[in-house]
């Protein structure tokens, strides 16, 4: 069944995003392993983390959803064989995190997922777990479905991240709890943090030093972590969405509340700002050790801008609706840098020039850079998007519809439930026209 996202006006209210993916995820996995009961607040009921959830359960721990909402995950000192493979769904975050929860288990784990898992790089994690004595059997071209032979006798690493990549190091400092010894990510590119944080409130030991404008992080292996009580913030990724929609549809005005700012992943906000939108923090505050904020957003006049390619780690889910914003905005966008666009739940930087062109956008590619002429508000719409089991291409195009003079149709919004089951219900109840297509 297609999906037509029409023009709407006035998009009032406030607005509950779901919890952040990357925050659930971890708080999970962390959970697994450590002794005790951890608490987790407001996790991310979506396909993604529930498959995780799933995983762990098959591995051993115990996770439960108590009456209140509230999840207990109880950890295992060791993990047990799992009965047939994990399948880890649409989620690259959830296999490549459990690699290295499983890298210092002497287990053999099968992993499994959707056509566009399936499709996805996992070299960037086989290799340095490789080196630190995991070992994998994956299918041609180093993809899923995808075998892991963990070791007892793993050995500390000191890895520089060829890519950009928070799960590559979330990954390798997962195995490095496990090791022998020290072992070290260094990040050239500061990436998003949630891990540190969380591995720190859960007693690793843990370092983190300043290194020409990146880190390196430090995990000793062999410490036990203790259950802690994580409380999961909403996405920032997720409430870009609304955030976008209200900015380019006439008298918007929309609070979105208690939603991470962490600064590694609140790019897109700044980017807006610099376009020209008026986006605002409402009482900044801190929830067990990540910063949140509500976002106050009013409908704007955008202006291009140029988005240099230091910004993608803390924005890099957020290109496809930054690309629909640029398209409402006065003049060109010029977003630089975006190889890793090319390798996520789709080909993101192609959906992006396929999905502004068939709605009338001037957008194309000068090397690893996207460039987009912005309409202003005069975008006309009247594409028909293939969102390629991609959630984020889907809820980009739907918002486009909002304020585009024809409407925006799109094939398959399935994927949407991997990371914001409720988006489609939460936009209309605020004013946006987003429905089943007949054709
Ligand atoms: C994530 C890291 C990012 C991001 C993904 C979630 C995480 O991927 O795109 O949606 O939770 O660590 P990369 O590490 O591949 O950049």
């Amino acid at each position: 069944m297609k999906t037509v996202s029409k023009i709407s006006t006035g998009l009032k209210g406030k607005i509950r995003i779901p919890g952040d993916k990357s925050v659930s995820h971890r708080a999970l996995m962390l959970g697994a392993i450590a002794s005790g009961t951890t608490k987790i607040k407001g996790l991310l009921e979506s396909e993604d983390v529930l498959n995780t959830a799933k995983a762990l359960r098959a591995l051993g721990a115990f996770v439960v959803k108590k009456e209140d909402g509230t999840y207990e995950v109880t950890g295992v000192s060791e993990f047990s064989s799992p009965d047939g493979a994990l399948d880890m769904g649409n989620s690259g975050t959830g296999v490549r995190l459990l690699t290295g929860l499983v890298a210092g288990c002497p287990l053999k784990v099968a992993f499994t997922g959707d056509a566009s898992l399936c499709s996805r790089p996992m070299k960037r994690v086989t290799e340095p777990l490789s080196m630190m004595g995991a070992r994998f059997e994956t299918a041609g071209g180093g993809t899923l479905p995808m075998t892991e032979y963990g070791s007892a006798a793993l050995k500390a690493l000191t890895y520089e991240l060829p890519v950009p990549s928070a799960q590559v190091k979330s990954a390798v400092l997962l195995a490095g709890l496990k090791a022998n010894g020290v072992t070290s990510v260094v990040e050239p590119v500061p990436t998003r943090d949630h891990t540190e944080r969380m591995l720190r409130a859960f007693g690793a030991d843990i370092s983190v030093e300043s290194r020409n404008g990146g880190n390196v992080i430090s995990v000793r292996g062999g410490s036990a972590l203790k259950a802690s009580e994580v409380i999961v913030p909403a996405d920032v990724s997720s409430a870009a969405f609304p955030t976008v929609a209200a900015l380019i549809t006439k008298d918007s005005d929309i609070l979105l509340e208690n939603v991470g700012i962490n600064p590694l992943r609140a790019g897109i906000i700044d980017v807006l700002k610099e376009m020209g939108a008026d986006v605002s923090y409402e009482s900044e505050r801190d929830a067990a050790g990540e910063p949140v904020a509500d976002i106050r957003v009013r409908s704007s006049e955008l202006r291009g801008v140029v988005v240099p390619p230091e910004k993608a780690p803390s924005m890099i889910d957020e290109y496809p609706v930054l690309a629909v914003a640029a398209a409402f905005a006065e003049g060109e966008t010029r977003l630089c840098g975006l190889s890793e666009l090319k390798v996520k739940e789709s080909d993101r930087f192609e959906a992006i020039i396929k999905g502004l062109t068939a709605n009338g956008i001037v957008c194309f590619a000068e090397g690893d850079d996207l460039i987009i002429r912005g309409k202003g508000k005069n975008a006309c719409g009247g594409g028909l998007i293939e969102a390629k089991l991609d959630h984020r291409i889907a809820m980009a195009f739907m918002v486009m519809g909002t304020a585009c003079e024809r409407p925006v149709v799109i094939d398959d919004v399935s994927s949407v439930a991997t990371s914001f089951p409720d988006f489609i219900g939460l936009m209309n109840s605020k004013g946006a026209r987003i429905d089943d297509y007949r054709d």
